[in-house]
């Protein structure tokens, strides 16, 4: 068993209603559900967070640190595209992390093709909707499965 976290940035709560024909009509809680049931199916433990707020990320990657969190599903929103204080905390806790996009950024705006994150993600899942967090998920635990002493 293995705690892990998924953490959301900025308007993503707004997921469902915000630009549906990019980020799809799903809400976060219908994604949070479905990866609770995909988690708690294979015996680990699952929080979420989401923040508009880039102190509140960074607050809660040094808590998951205290939590002995293993593994994040990280969608650093806007934040991907700026925030180095968020990318510091994941190099200064070490949890190891999988960056997710709902949308592909690559296919949007010059300014969205730059991640503080990427280079230092074990993975990185673009542009498949609420599918991509689920896909990360099934990662996380595999990977998490193969890290343990045998
Ligand atoms: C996003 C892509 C970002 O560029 C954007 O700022 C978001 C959402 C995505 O999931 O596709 O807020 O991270």
């Amino acid at each position: 068993m293995a705690n892990i976290l998924i953490v959301n940035g900025p308007n993503l709560n707004l997921l469902g209603s915000r630009e549906p024909g990019l980020y799809g009509s799903q809400t976060l809680s219908d994604i949070e559900e479905k990866l609770a049931v995909i988690a708690h199916a294979r015996g680990h433990d699952i929080a979420f967070f989401q923040s508009n707020a880039e102190h509140e990320i960074v607050d809660r990657i040094h808590l998951a640190y205290q939590q002995l969190v293993a593994f994040i599903v990280l969608n650093p929103a806007a934040f991907t595209h700026t925030s180095i204080a968020i990318r510091d905390a994941l190099l200064a806790t070490r949890i190891p992390f999988i960056e997710v996009h709902l949308s592909n950024p690559h296919a949007r705006e010059p300014f969205r093709r730059t991640s503080y994150f990427s280079d230092i993600a074990r993975g990185v899942i673009l542009g498949l909707g609420g599918l991509g967090y689920e896909l990360a998920l099934m990662a996380a635990m595999q990977m998490i499965n193969e890290s343990k002493p045998a």
